[in-house]
C-alpha cells in the first residue's frame, strides 16, 4: 500500500534534481506519473526508470510555461491513466545577478519560467478538477530566497515569493472544489545549487558520505513530503508553506503584522511620523536596516 495508490500525478521539471526524486517517489507510492520536462531526453530517462521498476509513467517534453504544453499535461494524464489527482510544480531556473547588473532577459526568463510555469499547469489542472468534480492536490515550489531573501537573486526571489502568494490564493479559490494548494521551500544539492556550496561544507559533506552517513543534501530527501502533500492523506492542509531539506520539515508563518502605531483618529501629519517610527520598530523588536534573514534561518545551506 502506497500513499498514492491508483492516483495520477504530474511532476514538472522532473528530468533531474528535486523533480526527478519527486517523480520516482510518487511512482514508488503507487502513483502513475506524467514526467513533464523541458529536456526531452532527461524526461524520457526518468519515465523509463519508473517503468523499469514496475511503475507507470509517460513523459511530455516542452516548456511548462507554455499554455499548450501545460494543457497537454492534463490531456496526457487523462488519456494514459484515466484522470488527474495531483500536480507538483517544480520546474525552475536561476539567472543570478545583482540588481544593477541584471539584464531584461535575466529578469523576464526567471519570472516567466517560475510564475507562468506554475500558473499554466495549475490553471489547466484546476479547470479539469472543476469540470470533472474531482478533488485534487497542488504542490508548488517556492524558496527561502523568496521567503527570507537572498543576495543576487532579486528576480528569483521575487518569482518565488510570488509562487507562495499564488499558492495561498489558489488554496482560497479552489477550497470549494476540494482542491488543496501548498508550497514548499526545498533545499538540496543539484545542478542548480552545486556551485553555491561553500568549500568547507563541501568537504564536510564528502567526509560524511565516506563515513556512510545520511546525505542531508540529497535532492531525493524532498520527495517523501511532496508525495504526502500530493496524496489524500493531506486533504485537510491547504494554503501553507513548508521548508523541506534533509530530514527536516518546517512550517512557515505567513507575512503577518507584528506592531502598529496609531495617529490621533485622523490622517497622519507627515511631520509627526519621523519621531514615532522608533516606537513601531521597538514594539516589534525589528531592526529598521536591511537584515540577512537567511543567516538567521535554522538550517542555512543554500538558496
Ligand atoms: N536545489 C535547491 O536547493 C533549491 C532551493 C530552493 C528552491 N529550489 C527549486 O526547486 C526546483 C527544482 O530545482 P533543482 O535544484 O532540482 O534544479 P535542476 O536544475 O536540477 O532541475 C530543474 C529541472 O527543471 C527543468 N526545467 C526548467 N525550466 C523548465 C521549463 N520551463 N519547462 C519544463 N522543465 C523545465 C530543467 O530542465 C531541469 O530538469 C526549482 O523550482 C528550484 O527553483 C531548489
Amino acid at each position: 500500500m502506497g500513499l498514492l495508490d491508483d492516483k495520477v500525478v504530474v511532476v514538472t521539471g522532473a528530468g533531474r534534481g528535486i523533480g526527478r526524486g519527486e517523480a520516482l517517489e510518487c511512482a514508488r507510492q503507487g502513483g502513475a506519473v506524467v514526467v513533464a520536462e523541458f529536456d526531452g531526453e532527461a524526461g524520457d530517462e526518468v519515465a523509463k526508470e519508473i517503468v523499469a521498476a514496475g511503475g507507470q509513467a509517460v513523459s511530455v517534453a516542452g516548456d511548462v510555461a507554455d499554455a499548450d504544453v501545460a494543457d497537454a499535461l492534463v490531456t496526457a494524464a487523462v488519456e494514459n491513466f484515466g484522470g488527474l489527482d495531483a500536480v507538483v510544480n517544480n520546474a525552475g531556473i536561476l539567472r543570478d545577478r545583482t540588481l544593477v547588473k541584471m539584464s531584461d532577459a535575466e529578469w523576464d526568463d526567471v519570472i516567466r519560467v517560475h510564475l507562468r510555469g506554475h500558473f499554466a499547469p495549475t490553471r489547466a489542472a484546476c479547470r479539469y478538477w472543476r469540470e470533472s468534480s474531482r478533488p485534487g492536490h497542488l504542490v508548488h515550489t517556492a524558496s527561502t530566497s523568496g521567503i527570507l531573501g537572498n543576495f543576487g537573486q532579486s528576480n528569483y526571489g521575487a518569482a518565488k515569493a510570488g509562487i507562495a502568494a499564488f499558492s495561498t490564493i489558489t488554496a482560497m479559490e479552489m477550497a470549494r472544489y476540494n482542491v488543496t494548494s501548498n508550497a514548499i521551500a526545498p533545499s538540496a544539492l543539484t545542478r542548480m545549487t552545486e556551485s553555491l556550496l561553500p568549500p568547507d561544507v563541501r568537504e564536510a559533506r564528502q567526509a560524511s558520505l565516506e563515513r556512510g552517513e545520511f546525505d542531508f543534501f540529497d535532492p531525493e530527501n524532498v520527495a517523501p513530503f511532496v508525495a504526502y502533500l500530493a496524496s489524500d492523506h493531506s486533504s485537510h492542509i491547504s494554503g501553507k508553506v513548508f521548508g523541506v531539506q534533509g530530514d527536516s520539515i518546517e512550517l512557515y508563518q505567513p507575512f503577518t503584522s507584528v506592531a502598529e502605531i496609531r495617529g490621533d483618529g485622523h490622517r497622519w501629519d507627515p511631520e509627526a511620523i519621523p519621531e514615532r517610527m522608533a516606537e513601531l520598530f521597538d514594539a516589534a523588536g525589528i531592526d529598521p536596516a536591511p537584515e540577512n534573514m537567511m543567516a538567521r534561518s535554522r538550517h542555512k545551506i543554500i538558496s
